[in-house]
């Protein structure tokens, strides 16, 4: 059941008048604004959580998967009965930027609040009035939210509030130009990048001293975007960045997952400029990095690893022969993968099929991305064109389904191949990905028992409390 605004008569009153005075621009700006607000609504990517699929735009009802159970997102089309009809703009900017509903009790952090805090009051304005008057009304109910306790109580985020909810509007810095700060502006706040690509501590907080140095979304890995050489994009142009984010490839990355969604429903529509002032700052960012392959050689990024494969099986009419003596890998890459991907894992002249080597995929420190690709596949649709890679896992419709064995040799094979050969995967590691990604720490509370979690978690909130008084 969803909650009912209850007001009395005169407090409608105030709202809405407070709402006029709000919005009380001169007619012709009234599109402008308008404007403003939607191409805001989609740099902050609104749609990704709050429209389900193949549900009505911003009617919410997506269960977003959290480490402790399922999150609903909200209904926020301007419905009075459903959505947020009742919202004043000072109730709107409370939810994006201090996570607290217009009924006052408070959000759960899968809405991304921390990022969006750092809107400023003309950005809240104009996206309250493109969701009050260019957004359509659904009035449909969405499921509610049910987390174990203790996580149950939305007060208890409050707490995590006080500690990781940074107060925040940016202001210019004007050490940096124009762009950089357009920049800084855009990657913080709107696009809510750190929301992937940040690892999260035991209380599911961005962890600061790693910001963007890579995290685990699920199934995937959002990995290191800070401008380290070897870890992270530091061999990146700007313009690559830029493309990627255009067109979510280069030859050496393309972007499946929680990114091709985020490519799809935001990047792609953002401006070249702001595309370029997002890459200008991210290219200034402290370097972290991460992983300890003991290399420091520039050349030895993990875009750059793996070389073609030689193997004589793989050539002209000794290829079906020579094939029975090689490894199961070999043979599984052989009848699912190279008809695409091409026998020497050099995929396509035009880039269509990427090659396997010189891939972010696979010469990481991490398999995840690999593992995702094979199982979930690749469905990416820009203005750039549709890629599609099948997957391989178990869906209803996956034309063939690999079991964890063979995952675990066809990666393991590839990895030695064409990526990062100190990485290697088990078929347990497969089975994790297939579930969905590996178990955070929370997840472990949560199990452990309610009341137990419930102990440990206040336990932990005290002490890291007191940990920070101490120190200030
Ligand atoms: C990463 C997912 C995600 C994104 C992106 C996101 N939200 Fe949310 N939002 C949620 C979830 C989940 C909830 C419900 C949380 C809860 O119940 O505690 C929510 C709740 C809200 C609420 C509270 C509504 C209510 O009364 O229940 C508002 C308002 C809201 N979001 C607005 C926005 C706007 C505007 C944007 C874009 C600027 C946005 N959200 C982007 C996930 C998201
Ligand atoms: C919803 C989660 C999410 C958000 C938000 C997000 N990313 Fe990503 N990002 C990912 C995932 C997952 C991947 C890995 C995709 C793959 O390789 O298939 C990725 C990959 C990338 C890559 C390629 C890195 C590599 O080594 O292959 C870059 C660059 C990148 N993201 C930049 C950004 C920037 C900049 C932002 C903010 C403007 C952003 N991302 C926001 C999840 C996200
Ligand atoms: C029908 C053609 C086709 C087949 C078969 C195919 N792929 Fe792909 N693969 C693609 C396309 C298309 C892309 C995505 C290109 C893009 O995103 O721009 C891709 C991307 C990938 C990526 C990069 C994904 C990422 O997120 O970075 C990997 C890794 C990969 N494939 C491995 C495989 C493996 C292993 C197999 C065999 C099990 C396979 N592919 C079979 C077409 C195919």
């Amino acid at each position: 059941m969803r909650r009912v605004i209850m007001m009395t008569g005169a407090g409608a009153l105030l709202l809405s008048l407070q709402a006029m005075a709000a919005t009380s621009t001169p007619a012709g700006d009234d599109a402008a604004v308008m404007a403003r607000g939607a191409y805001l609504a989609t740099a902050s990517d609104c749609t990704a959580c709050h429209t389900a699929p193949g549900g009505k735009p911003m009617a919410g009802g997506l269960a977003i998967a959290s480490p402790v159970g399922d999150i609903i997102a909200s209904n926020i089309t301007p419905s009075t009965s459903d959505g947020i009809g009742d919202y004043s703009e000072q109730d709107f900017a409370r939810a994006l930027r201090k996570g607290v509903r217009a009924d006052g009790a408070n959000l759960y952090p899968a809405m991304p609040y921390t990022a969006y805090a750092h809107l400023s009051d003309d950005d809240i304005h104009a996206l309250y009035v493109y969701f009050m008057k260019g957004v359509t009304p659904v009035n449909e109910p969405t499921g509610t939210t049910n987390l174990p306790f203790p996580m149950n109580l939305r007060f208890s985020m409050k707490f995590w509030n006080l500690l990781f909810l940074k107060d925040g509007v940016i202001t210019p810095d004007p050490q940096h130009s124009e762009t950089w700060n357009r920049g800084r502006y855009l990657v913080e706040g709107p696009a809510h990048c750190s929301t992937c690509h940040t690892p999260r501590g035991i209380l599911m907080q961005e962890k600061g001293d790693q910001w963007l140095a890579g995290a685990q979304v699920g199934p995937w890995y959002a990995p290191n975007i800070t401008p380290d050489v070897t870890s992270g994009i530091g061999s990146w142009s700007r313009q690559d960045l830029v493309t990627y984010l255009k067109t979510g490839r280069i030859d050496r990355a393309q972007a499946a997952g929680s990114m091709a969604e985020a490519i799809e429903h935001s990047f792609q529509h953002l401006t070249d400029d702001d595309l370029k002032a997002m890459a200008t700052y991210l290219g200034t960012l402290p370097a972290i990095r991460t992983g300890d392959d003991g290399s420091s050689a520039e050349e030895d990024n993990r875009f750059e690893r793996g070389s073609p494969g030689s193997d004589l099986s793989f050539r002209g009419t000794s290829y079906a022969k020579g094939l029975k003596g090689d490894s199961e890998g070999a043979q599984l890459y052989a009848a699912h993968c190279a008809s695409c991907h091409n026998y020497d894992g050099q995929g396509t002249a035009d880039g269509y099929y990427p090659s396997l080597y010189h891939n972010a995929a696979l010469g990481g420190d991490t398999a995840s991305n690999l593992l995702a690709a094979i199982l979930y596949g690749v469905d990416r649709e820009t203005q750039n064109g549709h890629f599609f890679m099948p997957p391989f896992g178990d869906q209803p419709n996956a034309v063939t389904s690999l079991d964890n064995e063979q995952i675990a040799a066809l990666a393991n094979y590839l990895l030695e191949r064409y990526g990062n050969p100190d990485v290697s995967v088990s078929s347990q590691d497969v089975q994790s990905i297939r579930d969905g990604g590996p178990a955070s720490n929370i997840l472990m509370l949560a199990r452990v028992g309610m009341a137990a979690g419930g102990i440990v978690l206040v336990v932990v909130l005290i002490a890291v409390i007191l940990h920070r008084r101490r120190r200030r």
